[in-house]
């Protein structure tokens, strides 16, 4: 969750760090810091502060040159946000120097057995880990000092470590966080994002769990915990400033949602030659000789996933379930005979889902990973990937994930069925009405006049539903609004009750069998003096609703009716004038359980 940045070699370390981190400021924003070497006094400084990293640019305006330093942005899970707990965290006589990414489960425990004589200034799980390389380094050499302490950690961590003995040398290490190493002319930058390296690095190899490396600015080594020397499989990396910048709009959310139509195009182009589709044959094989689909996945990846059961049921007759990772991880139901496991997840890293895949693989059971970044952990640990082509997503509230992730699902959905639907244009007619939508869209006056209230509902019948849900989830959590996704059969059970004078009901109607069902419920929310808004496809719209959108495929309506939500919440947020891009609370990559 949090970020990470290293750097060493013959450039400015603060400048790599600090753009870095500004990149990488998504993944937790609590608190931000910097450590430099400060060759007058020979030692390292540490810069840190609760905020972002604008702050901490700020106060790192006077340092001096150093060719060497590593930099954090944190999203708080052990002790309060503030400055003693901010990264770089130092071991107690300052020798060692380190950053961290994860948990450590068992701090209290190695705290008591090992480091009984130490005194802490925090109360993070991290400073343990400076402690004991310190306390293990009286006896050993550094490298077996850090190898000692990485095997007694429970829990995760992609560390950074620097040595103000030897400040020629960045250690790297990393188990379940990601960690990636990157070369180019002017050194070797190591973070937990391939986004921190562009322009820094032409080339990337993504660190195993387990391995540690030791980088000097013209060299680089890999071993593993044992000391064995390792081999460095580097891949040229192919994003660009384009991929990491909000170009012409005020906010990367606005850029997303409007990435969208492109990113359908791009799944077509990357998962099709001509008409013959690119998708291993093998994963349809053995999902089809399995009786019962799970899909597996957290927050919007999850909406997503219940997008994706009623298409492949649909479509292939396959039974699907569709279960939040957290809850499934340590409750795991009864599963059938030939399960086959889907997990869908933006970035790869949701810790949530990495306990399932644990229990998942132990079982021995198949599990294809649905990623937007195939280098993280569950593509990797996983039997299959696929790719979802979306690029980088940088606003916290996920947007182009949630649509590439649908169009993903149906594709698989499509391989899996007798293939009676023409999906490369039906997914082109989606693309082009979210197209024609956001060319003409008015949602902001709609928000202003109907958003007043502190409450608002979403409802909506079969996939209109699950949309909702994932309306709800998107305006709630970058407008702060009390939102709920509701089955619009369902309010009338007792939610009613909540409905007064002006509050604010939007309804999503893209289905003829339920069209009259939920207008039906509209009429009973607006009896009891709701406001509402009615988003539905020009094929079932009456003259007065407030969105009408160009209709697509019956299954494919989810692509098109959840883009008019995602501006609604883009537009509450900024009449209120939140961080749209960076939400209180919330961190894009939930590394931690
Ligand atoms: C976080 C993000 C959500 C995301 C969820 C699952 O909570 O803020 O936007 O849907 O994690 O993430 P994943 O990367 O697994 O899709």
């Amino acid at each position: 969750m949090c970020g990470i940045v290293g750097f060493i070699g013959n450039k400015n370390a603060k400048e790599v760090i600090l753009n870095g981190l500004s990149r990488l400021e998504y993944r937790g924003y609590d608190s931000a810091g910097l450590s430099l070497f400060n060759s007058r006094y020979r030692v390292f400084d540490v810069f840190k502060d609760e905020g972002r990293v604008q702050k901490l640019i700020d106060s790192t305006k006077e340092s001096q040159f150093s060719n060497i330093g590593i930099g954090h942005t944190r999203w708080a899970t052990h002790g309060k946000v503030n400055k003693e707990n901010s990264h770089p965290h130092y071991s107690q006589t300052r020798r060692f120097i380190i950053v961290h990414n994860g948990v450590i489960e068992n701090y209290q425990q190695l705290k008591d057995q090992y480091l009984k004589n130490s005194s802490f200034v925090s109360e993070t799980d991290t400073e343990v880990i400076a402690q004991l390389i310190e306390t293990f380094s009286q006896t050993l050499n550094v490298e077996t000092a850090i190898t000692t302490t990485l095997k007694l950690l429970h829990g995760s961590y992609a560390l950074l470590i620097l040595d103000s003995n030897d400040p020629e040398k960045i250690y790297a290490a990393k188990y379940k966080s990601p960690l990636i190493i990157g070369k180019g002319d002017a050194g070797i930058t190591i973070a937990s994002d391939l986004m921190a390296l562009v322009g820094y690095s032409t080339d990337y190899h993504a660190l195993d769990d387990k391995t540690f490396i030791v980088a000097r600015p013209d060299n680089i080594r890999l071993f593993n915990l044992n000391n064995e020397s390792l081999d460095f499989h580097f891949k040229p990396i192919e994003l660009d400033d384009s991929d990491t910048t909000k170009g012409e709009y005020a906010h990367f959310m606005m850029k997303e949602v409007h990435e969208q139509p492109s990113v359908v195009r791009r799944i077509l182009t990357n998962y099709f030659d001509k008409d013959a589709s690119l998708i291993k044959p093998e994963i349809i094989d053995q999902i089809k000789s399995s009786d019962r689909i799970f899909i597996l996945a957290a927050g919007t990846s999850m909406h997503a996933g219940l997008i994706g059961k009623q298409m492949i049921e649909k479509m292939s007759s396959i039974p699907v379930e569709v279960h939040i990772a957290s809850e499934f991880a340590y409750h795991q139901p009864l599963l059938s005979k030939k399960p086959f496991f889907i997990l869908v997840t933006q970035s790869g890293e949701t810790a949530d889902l990495r306990a399932c895949l644990v229990n998942i693989k132990d079982q021995n059971y198949p599990i294809l990973t649905i990623t937007n970044v195939p280098t993280s952990t569950l593509a990797r640990e996983a039997s299959y990937a696929l790719e979802l082509f979306a690029g980088p997503e940088i606003a916290v509230a996920s947007t182009k994930a949630y649509v590439a992730q649908v169009t993903v699902l149906s594709l698989l959905a499509y391989e899996l069925s007798s293939k009676n639907i023409d999906i490369k244009k039906e997914l082109s007619i989606a693309a082009t009405s979210i197209e024609n939508f956001l060319a003409s869209e008015n949602i902001r006056e709609h928000v202003r006049n109907l958003l007043t209230r502190r409450n608002c509902f979403f409802i909506g019948r079969g996939l209109d539903y699950f949309v909702g849900l994932e309306a709800a989830l998107k305006l709630k959590e970058i407008s702060y609004i009390q939102t709920e996704g509701f089955a619009a059969g369902e309010l009338k059970h007792g939610t009613i009750a909540l409905i007064e004078d002006k509050t604010p009901v939007i309804a999503i109607i893209s289905d003829p069998k339920i069209n009259g069902n939920t207008r039906s419920n509209l009429k009973e929310v607006q009896a009891r003096g709701a406001s509402t808004l009615i988003i539905s496809t020009r094929d079932l719209a009456y003259p007065d609703d407030d969105v009408i959108l160009d209709p697509v495929h019956p299954l494919l309506t989810p692509l098109i009716t959840v883009v008019p939500t995602q501006l609604i919440a883009y537009y509450a947020a900024l009449e209120r004038s939140y961080d749209i891009d960076k939400p209180r609370n919330l961190a894009k990559s939930v590394t931690v359980e």
